[in-house]
């Protein structure tokens, strides 16, 4: 088979696990892994890796022609908090590395793009229950400005030069391998560590904040599917909504506290709490549900018992 992959920001919470899998659906030496850093031992030992900068086009030129890549996933981004604090600089990393991809499909040098949007498109405007996947969009936040104005960009991109770019906004997503790093949503992940190892956990959000979350192995197969998917069945070329489950501090509290009694929770919110306020709290995927065949498997209970079993072998 002639596919070679090439995954942006492979060192990431998405782009390790993304890595894996698609070593072990594809042969490795196929899937080229590439970060601004090396990754760690097994990112490093299961295939070919490439130290790359998502901003610079020609380095990733070279890569694609270098490895005969035809499919790219772009996992490179700043997320929330992090782009509040740096507003041009995740604003520049997240529209450059963008524009670098669309820029090879719209030249045939690669056939395929992966590139995630997110919950945050959506504003305090949107309707907040059953977000439709067309709504009022007035995002508030330069993370989801970036990502509105990519869903923009890949639906013209693919209108106006038959680029093949396929998105899906993500829910806050939950995982065990990676951390994740600078996002509103990532205090979900963050108080599994702090449950285990204090028994005790400050939330930055508020205990009724509830966000549309997902766990780790249902995004790898949403991400997957989508790009396996025939291209006619792929109808929204922007971005589609994607759901799992919602919850809120409060809620994923109780979770955690089937497995560990004694596990508390304060409330400290932080600036994230305006960014959270501003998001959806459920997610109306239907559209992906019913264009490509997308299924959810994993509840908050499921997660939660996947996470503490994973999590408390270091502790
Ligand atoms: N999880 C992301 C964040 O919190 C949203 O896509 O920034």
């Amino acid at each position: 088979m002639k596919k070679r992959i090439l995954i942006i920001g492979a060192c990431g919470q998405i782009g390790t696990e993304l890595v894996t899998r698609l070593r072990e659906l594809y042969e490795p030496h196929k899937v080229i892994a590439s970060d601004i850093r090396e990754g760690d031992e097994a990112m490093m030992e299961s295939g070919p890796f490439e130290i790359l900068d998502a901003t610079d086009y020609d380095a990733i030129e070279d890569i694609v022609i270098r490895h005969e890549i035809t499919e790219v996933y772009l996992m490179a981004a700043m997320l929330s908090a992090t782009a509040e604090r740096f507003p041009m600089k995740g604003w520049e990393l997240n529209m450059n590395s963008l524009f670098n991809v669309l820029n090879l499909a719209k030249e045939k040098k690669i056939d395929k793009i992966f590139w995630p949007s997110s919950i945050a498109v959506f504003g305090p405007s949107t309707p907040k229950n059953n977000t439709p996947q067309r709504t009022i969009m007035e995002p508030s936040t330069v993370y989801g400005i970036s990502k509105q104005t990519g869903e923009r960009w890949c639906e013209y991109y693919f209108k106006q030069y038959g680029v093949d770019v396929r998105s899906i906004r993500y829910p806050g997503l939950i995982s065990y391998k990676t951390l994740p790093g600078g996002g509103t949503t990532d205090y979900a992940v963050d108080i599994y560590h702090k449950a285990l190892k204090h028994g005790k956990y400050i939330s930055f959000l508020n205990a009724e904040t509830t966000l549309p979350m997902m766990f780790m192995d249902d995004a790898i197969n949403a991400t997957i599917g989508i790009m396996e998917a025939p291209s006619e069945k792929v109808k929204i070329r922007s971005s589609y909504n994607l759901a799992a489950m919602s919850f809120n501090p409060e809620g994923i509290t109780a979770s955690i506290q089937k497995y560990l009694p004694d596990f508390e929770i304060d409330y400290e919110p932080d600036f994230r709490q305006a960014i959270a306020d501003s998001w959806p709290q459920s997610i109306d995927d239907s559209e992906a549900r019913e264009d490509w065949g997308w299924h959810h498997q994993f509840t908050l209970a499921e997660m939660t018992k996947i996470m503490i079993e994973n999590l408390s072998q270091n502790f």
